[in-house]
């Protein structure tokens, strides 16, 4: 492989770092905003069922309503250029006898009848005994919202390869950020659920140097 590719995108790695607060008067270029949403239309799920949406929240007003329940967003709504949640579809979609499954595998996959059933019953078997998802709605929601998360590092690092800086966001009451969506009908509640939000600009001041384990300590060979 081109070494100078390697060494430019292990920069943009180092480039990356959860940008605290952004310069609110730059703003992304919406192709380069446009790239970033297809890096995460682009990414992998489990079984190629993408059981998220992701909600581009612009309005001003909006984001002063979530920003008292988004605790570790303070400093990123009012500056981002962008401003992602990511929602992650639950139970009554994704179970294996759900419409959603169904409807994804004939008119978005476009499956043959016997593929649908051959992979609508391998589905059935990885929910109820591989990875029991079908115990609790919880366990279907986070399994979903395990998958969001690899969109959230795709955006992240194709973004720090264009320049852009970005920040992951967990810090938000979860119960009172869904009542403000469903209260705004940005989300239907039986369906979706608020996985992570991810903010996107251009950075305001340097960020601290990386730490990291180093690799020995991470990385294991067998
Ligand atoms: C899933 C996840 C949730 C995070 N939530 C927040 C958050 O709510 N607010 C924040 O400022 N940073 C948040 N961070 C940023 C981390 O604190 C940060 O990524 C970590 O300290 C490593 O630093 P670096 O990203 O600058 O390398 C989150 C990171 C991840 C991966």
């Amino acid at each position: 492989m081109n070494s100078q590719l390697r060494q430019q995108i292990i920069d943009a790695f180092k480039f990356r770092h959860a940008c605290k607060s952004f310069d609110a008067r730059k703003k992304i270029p919406d192709e380069d905003f446009g790239f970033i949403m297809e890096a995460a239309r682009l990414s992998p799920s489990s079984f190629g069922f993408e059981p998220w949406k992701f909600l581009v929240i612009q309005n001003s007003e909006l984001r002063d309503k979530i920003k008292p329940v988004c605790w570790g967003a303070q400093g990123q709504l009012p500056t981002a250029s962008h401003f992602v949640i990511i929602l992650a579809r639950k139970e009554t979609s994704m179970h294996y006898g759900a419409d959603y499954i169904q409807n994804h595998m004939r008119n978005v996959s476009k499956l043959p009848e016997d593929v649908v059933k051959m992979k609508g019953d391998f589905y059935r078997e990885f929910q109820l005994q591989d990875f029991k998802l079908t115990e609790s709605p919880r366990a279907m929601f986070d399994w979903a919202c395990k998958q969001t998360y690899i969109a959230l590092g795709n955006m992240m690092s194709v973004a720090a390869q264009i320049g852009i800086d970005s920040c992951p966001i967990e810090g938000f009451g979860r119960d009172k950020l869904e009542q403000i969506l469903v209260a705004e009908k940005m989300m239907v509640a039986d369906e979706f659920g608020v996985s992570v939000m991810v903010a996107f600009g251009y950075r305001e001041n340097e960020p601290f140097e990386k730490t990291r384990f180093a690799e020995e300590d991470v990385i294991e060979w067998f």
